[in-house]
């Protein structure tokens, strides 16, 4: 059943709708690029819901109990206890934000070049970080996640006979470790079951390869565990996260998401005293005392909270609940989605949606132009342009995924929010045919969907 907002609203942030007229010079001002529009000219910003949520009333007050020492601050000792009590981890060290947590800790993994690190999909940072590093990523998320019309349960799993495979046939010094990020973001925030999180653990022991989790969004991966896999009815989304994590070696996390924080991360490591010696020993240099990571002290006090709050069986009812109810919406709008639905976001299937365009015309990227021409709102393209070209042959590379990403930030709009994107999606596919795609006016090498500008393909 839908769940209305477990919450009051007790201070508010004004924003406005620009003209139409405006919004459409606005886009054209920044080369139809929505990443380099100002905020204050978008009225629903979907681009993220990283770091964008709302911080509750005991959140703001742990804020004024923060302790900003330099060294052995209380607010530190407070959020390693509730990291401990949450993950039940024996080391918890904090990092500015995800990041950060994996330019410490995956140099002390990767030990020699083109090791594998393997994974469902890593995220985009983490790949960066695993590249950086020099070793190489390998994604063996199951089929059924690239076919957005299949229903399946678990679409993060990764594909454990294809896991099976590459152990035995790769020589164990040529494999740094296992990756599994929950929820698997580029999939469309699909979860991946604990019997799948069970069985890698047991591989990775018997391969002696440390296991990791990218747990980002892992209260809304135990979530969907309780609603969809047997024998998780009845346990509590703590237990569940309690058992989830007592398959791993360690963990790095972005806790601007199920933190509930608007900046922070955290490395965590179950009982490897040396890995976390050496963990500190590099936050020092990279992002500060070990006793505050790169963190103010009432960023820690906010985060000790967060991960209390995040836990709650009602706020991540409702709060996937509403990505749900936008999905639903868009879906009896005629509009294709990943299904099922996700636990951050919704990601519409701009191939479907645009087949006319071609995948290096970017056909989400039209789509998120023209979202916000349409209603203000700022969704993110994850696809081609987001992919780029191959570093070697300077050759397109063709993503999988063509998405329009719509992502909710958590506690900050309301269902009538998610009313005014549907809506204009919706008005947006009734005139699909008339859309067209976009060619570069300038682009960078690298990361290059950040800072690049457009220009649309007239015919
Ligand atoms: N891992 C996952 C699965 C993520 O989704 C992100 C960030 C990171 C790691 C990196 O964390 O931003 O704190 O350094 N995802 C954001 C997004 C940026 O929009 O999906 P970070």
């Amino acid at each position: 059943m839908y769940k209305a907002e477990p919450f009051r609203i007790k201070m508010v942030e004004p924003i406005r709708l620009l003209s139409r007229a405006e919004r459409e010079q606005k886009i054209m001002e920044v080369g139809y690029n929505p990443f380099l529009l100002r905020s204050e000219d978008v009225y629903v910003d979907l681009l993220t819901d990283s770091g964008t949520g709302a911080m509750s009333d005991r959140q703001w007050a742990g804020l004024m109990m923060g302790d900003e020492s330099y060294a052995g601050s209380r607010s530190y000792y407070r959020l390693e206890e509730s990291a401990q009590e949450v993950f039940a981890h024996r080391y918890a060290i904090p990092t500015h934000q995800g990041r950060g947590a994996e330019q410490v800790l995956f140099p002390l993994l990767i030990t020699s070049p083109y090791q594998l690190v393997i994974g469902n999909i890593h995220f985009d940072t983490t790949q960066a970080h695993i590249d950086l590093a020099g070793g190489r990523g390998v994604n063996l998320v199951i089929a059924e996640a690239y076919d957005t019309a299949i229903d399946h349960p678990f679409k993060g799993n990764i594909d454990l006979q294809r896991l099976r495979e590459v152990l035995q046939t790769t020589p164990r010094e040529d494999i740094a470790f296992i990756l599994l990020t929950i929820t698997c973001n580029s999939a469309g925030g699909q979860p991946v079951s604990m019997e799948n999180i069970r069985e890698t653990s047991s591989l990775a022991k018997q391969y002696s390869i440390p296991l990791f989790l990218d747990a980002a969004r892992f209260a809304e991966n135990a979530y969907f565990i309780k609603q969809r896999e047997a024998g998780y009815e009845n346990a509590s989304i703590k237990e569940i996260v309690r058992e989830i994590f007592s398959y791993v070696y360690g963990f790095t996390m972005s806790a601007k998401k199920d933190g509930l924080v608007n900046m922070g991360g955290l490395i965590g490591i179950r009982e490897d005293e040396e890995l976390a010696m050496q963990v500190r020993g590099r936050v020092v240099p990279f992002e500060g005392f070990p006793t505050y990571g790169g963190l103010a002290g009432r960023d820690m006090e906010a985060l000790s909270i967060g991960l209390h709050e995040v836990l709650d069986y009602d706020y991540l009812a409702h709060r996937i609940g509403q990505v749900a109810l936008l999905g639903r919406w868009l879906e009896e709008g005629g509009i294709p989605v990943q299904k099922p639905l996700g636990g951050h976001a919704v990601f519409v299937d701009a191939k479907k949606f645009l087949p006319h365009i071609p995948a290096e015309q970017f056909p989400a990227h039209v789509l998120a132009v023209e979202l916000y021409r349409e209603a203000g709102v700022r969704g993110v393209e994850v696809g081609s342009l987001m992919v780029g070209r191959d570093p070697k042959s300077k050759e397109q590379i063709v993503s999988p995924y063509e998405f329009l990403r719509l992502t909710i930030p958590r506690r900050v709009y309301t269902d009538n929010h998610m009313r005014h994107v549907a809506e204009g999606l919706i008005a947006i596919y009734q005139r699909r045919d008339q859309l067209r795609g976009f060619t570069f006016t300038y682009e960078p090498e690298i990361l290059r969907h950040f800072m690049a500008k457009f220009k649309p393909i007239n015919e």
